[in-house]
């Protein structure tokens, strides 16, 4: 199979390449001109997603049977401080991703990357959440990842093109870069570990309640929704836990060998932030027999001493 990886470059794709190598798929991926990337694929293009141009070039010469649609602004925060981005990169390059396959006549099964952030506000009867639950987006990523399944439908109905949604739900691993909630707190008790720094840890909203799972965990069900999930569905991906923001604090904190106060950090509060998304996985499994491998709090800690390493290694570098 030939599979190409849109969006490689960022903290999923390396991980999914993995996944794709262990079945010997032959693997190409994009990245944005201006991102380094060194993996061991196939084949890496340069490719804008506003740039129709571009994608058709890409979907010509490379003619995958998949195609994994990673890239996106994922950043809930960010989409607040910088919302024509996000509503550009994630609903403008899919759109033209799904006319670049229109127009060039090809019939790859198309993985759309959506996200449990679509649901936002639910009630509690809602809760896990199925698919079919209406949705109430929150903030503007939301809001764009649930237009993104729209669009994904309209196109799967009016051409017949093979598209499978998904809906991710909070994944962590230990290259996730901060502006997310697990390396935001570990990159700063790492700082106050290893470079000594005032032992006080800035934190946003700690009772908010999110689904986490390891991000090896999801790509797994990436591949397999390929495999085996039925085309023009959405699928919740997720552990179907809750788990507050606060117990994840405190597993950090746990493991730090400081004693570290705890500061809220009014930057890091959000204009809103929905108290609590988990999701309901059942047809996930029930299509394809996925379920979770790896314990989440194995997965937190095996961050925060990737963190440690790290800032060891500036430190030493600075010497
Ligand atoms: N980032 C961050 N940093 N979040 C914090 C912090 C902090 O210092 N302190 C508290 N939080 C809270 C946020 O307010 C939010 O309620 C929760 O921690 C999780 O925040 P993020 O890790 O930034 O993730 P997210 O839930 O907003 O979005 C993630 O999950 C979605 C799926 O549910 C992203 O990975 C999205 O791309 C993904 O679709």
């Amino acid at each position: 199979m030939r599979s190409l990886i849109i969006g490689g470059a960022g903290f999923v794709g390396p991980y999914l390449l993995h996944e794709l190598n262990k079945i010997n798929d032959t693997v190409f991926i994009t990245k944005m001109p201006f991102e380094k990337l060194d993996l061991d694929c196939s084949g890496i293009y340069d490719m804008d997603l506003l740039d129709p141009d571009q994608i058709d070039k890409v979907l010509s010469e490379c003619r995958p049977d998949r195609i994994f649609h990673l890239a996106a602004q994922s950043s809930v925060y960010l989409s607040w401080k910088k919302p024509e981005l996000t509503l550009n990169v994630n609903n403008m390059g899919a759109l033209n991703l799904l006319e670049s396959v229109r127009r060039l006549n090809i019939s790859p099964r198309i993985l759309m990357v959506g996200s449990g952030e679509e649901y936002g506000y639910l009630k509690p009867t809602d809760i896990p959440v199925k698919e079919d639950t209406v949705l109430r987006p929150g903030n503007i990523y939301a809001a764009t990842k649930a237009f993104q399944n729209m669009l994904s439908s309209v196109y799967h109905r009016a051409y017949g093109m093979d598209i499978i949604c998904t809906r991710a739900f909070n994944h962590i691993g230990k290259s996730q870069m901060p502006g997310f909630v697990v390396p935001d707190f570990c990159k700063q008790v790492a700082e106050i570990e290893v470079k000594g720094l005032s032992p006080v840890i800035k934190v946003g909203n700690l009772s908010s309640k999110r689904d986490f799972s390891d991000v090896r965990d999801v790509v797994r069900a990436y591949v397999l929704l390929m495999e085996k999930g039925r085309s023009g569905e959405t699928y919740n991906i997720g552990s179907g836990k809750a788990m507050e923001i606060r117990k994840i604090l405190d597993i950090i904190l746990s493991c730090s060998t400081v004693d570290i106060k705890v500061e809220q950090d009014p930057d890091r509060m959000r204009p809103s932030d929905i108290p609590i998304i988990v999701a309901d996985v059942e047809k996930l499994k029930a299509d394809t027999g996925w379920d979770i491998e790896y314990p989440i709090e194995e997965t937190i800690k095996e961050s925060l001493d990737m963190w440690r390493e790290k800032i060891r290694l500036e430190v030493s570098h600075e010497k």
